[in-house]
């Protein structure tokens, strides 16, 4: 347990009717915060207190609050998920911030991500390009094959499970000065593509999945590297280096 008192901060926090509207800045009082507590539990705490005051609530996206679906998309002080590095926004700490301090939070800023309310934006993009491709055709009716069936060389299970850590939580495109969704892509064709229940489709996957990232309004890759960096799973630029090879033998395949 920590020691230090409660915090008093003050939170500078987007509002937005919806996509329709423009949004602004709106500032807050919030006092004895736990260290302890997550960062969602201090905007819960927040939001009992706009409920108290007869005010409307911060809309934000939750759910596992352990790290898993990426649903808690947030800027805060300038980065996604926070300050600390490799985790997500529902796994920070108000440990990490300063009695007195003021935090700025921020929906995530993308075309592809529309507002859908102050800090939930729709990252239904990301569901639309996965549709295109992200999936393996197999009749699972009948007789299951046995897991262990196909020999899957050990290095390749491991890169391909690197890659499958990716959460879509959109952090990437967030932080990407294009709007880039490159690494999700990347993430999401290597898993795939490293194994060989996925080389089935392979050409097809990776042809129909950059079609469709290019037709949400993703925007291209310029290498700054900064999705890597803000990734709460670490998901490497290798996955983009890999879906460019995927893609260019892909094309050239089809003639
Ligand atoms: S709420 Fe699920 S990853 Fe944060």
């Amino acid at each position: 347990m920590s020691t230090q008192k409660g915090l008093n901060l003050t939170l500078k926090i987007w509002r937005q009717k919806n996509n329709k509207t423009k949004g602004q800045f709106e500032t807050y009082q919030i006092a004895e915060v736990s260290p302890d507590s997550s960062f969602l539990e201090m905007m819960d705490m927040l939001n009992e207190q706009l409920i108290n005051d007869g005010k409307d609530t911060v809309a934000f996206d939750h759910d596992c609050r352990e790290g898993i679906c990426g649903s808690c998309a947030m800027y805060i002080n300038g980065r996604p998920h926070g300050p600390d590095t490799g985790i997500t926004t529902c796994q920070l700490h108000m440990r990490h911030f300063k009695n007195g301090e003021t935090i700025t939070i921020e929906p995530w800023r993308s075309a592809a991500f529309p507002v859908i309310k102050d800090l939930a934006v729709d990252r239904s993009s990301f569901d639309r390009v996965m549709a295109a491709g992200g999936f393996i055709s197999v009749n699972t009716s009948g007789n299951t094959l046995d897991a262990n069936a196909i020999l899957v060389p050990k290095e390749d299970a491991d890169h391909a499970m690197d890659a499958a850590a990716c959460i879509g939580c959109g952090a990437c495109v967030a932080t990407c000065k294009n709007g880039s969704a490159m690494l999700f892509v990347g993430a999401k064709v290597s898993q795939y593509a490293l194994l060989p229940q996925g080389r089935v489709e392979a050409k097809r996957r990776v042809l129909n999945m950059v079609k469709a990232m290019d037709e949400e309004g993703f925007g291209n890759c310029s290498n700054t590297g900064a999705c890597e960096v803000e990734c709460p799973k670490g998901i490497s630029l290798e996955v983009i280096a890999r879906m460019n090879r995927e893609f260019f033998v892909a094309n050239a395949d089809r003639g």
